[in-house]
């Protein structure tokens, strides 16, 4: 795959109006970890692939539409940790206390950089793309595939109709 990619961001002309350009992101700008996984489990693929797309759209956005970004992804991780804890907690997963704690060490990143933002502080959105896939792979290799298996594996010794 072609190590560059063309983006669009928006800069403004020397008349001082904003208007779309391209330009070129070097290898060292695209995020290494960002891919899509699939874990044949419904509810958490559809939850990963959403905020995959969100964290897709970090290095694309301007200033103004980072905080609005910012904001659904703060979101969509709050809501797609909350599932995947009430899937612990109703299986009696036994490894429920360290996943929760990634998950919250995740949403405080999120909160800094939602008080840095809000200090007026420029935001890095490359710099938070590349943080927020490091941690999103690194999670999901070691704490959302076992969760996945083992739902998957509870859900054909119980059958259908579990709920999870
Ligand atoms: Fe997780």
């Amino acid at each position: 795959m072609n190590s560059f990619i063309m983006m669009a961001v928006t800069m403004k002309s020397s008349e001082n109006t904003a208007k779309t350009v391209l330009r070129t992101l070097n290898a060292s700008e695209i995020a290494p970890g960002m891919r899509l996984q699939y874990y044949e489990h419904a509810a958490m693929d559809r939850a990963h692939h959403k905020f995959t797309a969100l964290l897709g759209a970090l290095p694309l956005v301007d200033k103004a539409a980072f905080s609005c970004l910012l904001e659904q992804i703060c979101q969509e991780a709050k809501e797609h940790f909350e599932q995947e804890e009430r899937f612990m907690l109703t299986t009696e997963f036994d490894q429920y206390k360290a996943h929760k704690a990634e998950h919250d060490a995740l949403l405080l990143l999120l909160d800094d950089q939602r008080n840095s933002l809000n200090a007026g502080h420029q935001p890095d959105a490359v710099g938070l793309q590349l943080k927020l896939c490091h941690w999103q792979d690194k999670h999901q290799q070691e704490w959302d595939y076992p969760l996945a298996d083992f739902l998957r594996c509870r859900a054909s010794w119980l059958g259908e109709g579990t709920g999870i």
